[in-house]
């Protein structure tokens, strides 16, 4: 196994997004272990499987895809500890199966979801927009709402990669509902003030952009 040093994971990140780059990574890394030290998780699983999370390029099933490449990566250090690390990282995504079935798994997709609300998930979505295209503003909130309709999920996958699909969608389909999904308390009390400060943003930025403030 190669020494996990940070100028070998920076190069594993060389192909990144802006929203899955190395800086992603560390935020993610330093989130992680704060949350397995204050729920008692084996600390070196979660960092290790923190810091080769996003390694892979295939976006659609780089979980399953980073996985594997995490386990050949990791040869020569015990079974159990390989196992750990590839659980995490197979689990990570929020959207997709598989469920995190340990605490270091759980800790991991935490800090993955702590990522994408706050300041920062608010910067990454307006990132995501200017690559992609997209307009920053289309409609207010509750305008979006009454649009999407019950199936949030369903909505974000037909029209996601659209020019229309603006930061204020993702924040209804995907970003208000994370705080709640939060799988350990140390997260949901990180979780509850990013929420707040992202919910104000959006309903500000609502008033700015059709000039009631
Ligand atoms: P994952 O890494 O689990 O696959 P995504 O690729 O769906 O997650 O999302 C990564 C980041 O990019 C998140 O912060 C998310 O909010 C943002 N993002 C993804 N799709 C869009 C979009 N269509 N518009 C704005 N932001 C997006
Ligand atoms: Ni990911």
């Amino acid at each position: 196994m190669p020494t996990l040093t940070l100028e070998f994971v920076k190069q594993l990140y060389a192909h990144a997004d802006s929203a899955h780059a190395f800086d992603h990574v560390m935020r993610v890394t330093r989130l992680a272990v704060h949350i397995a030290e204050a729920e008692g998780a084996d600390v070196d699983v979660v960092r290790v499987a923190a810091l080769l999370h996003d390694m892979a390029d295939a976006r659609e099933a780089h979980h399953l895809e980073g996985a594997r490449q995490a386990r050949s990566l990791l040869i020569g250090s015990r079974p159990e500890f390989i196992d750990a690390v590839a659980h995490c990282i197979e689990a990570h995504r929020f959207s997709q199966p598989p469920e995190p079935k340990t605490l270091e798994a759980r800790c991991l997709n935490d800090a993955d979801k702590l990522d994408a609300i706050g300041a920062i998930g608010i910067a990454r979505a307006f990132a995501f927009a200017g690559a992609h295209g997209n307009r920053l503003w289309s409609h207010p909130l509750d305008e979006i709402e009454s649009r999407i309709g019950e199936n949030r999920e369903a909505y974000r996958r037909l029209h996601g990669g659209a020019k229309d699909y603006t930061p204020s969608h993702e924040f209804i389909c995907k970003l208000e509902r994370l705080a709640e999904t939060m799988y350990t308390a140390t997260a949901r009390e990180i979780a509850r003030e990013r929420h707040a400060f992202m919910w104000a943003f959006f309903q500000r930025l609502d008033e700015e952009a059709i000039g009631a403030r």
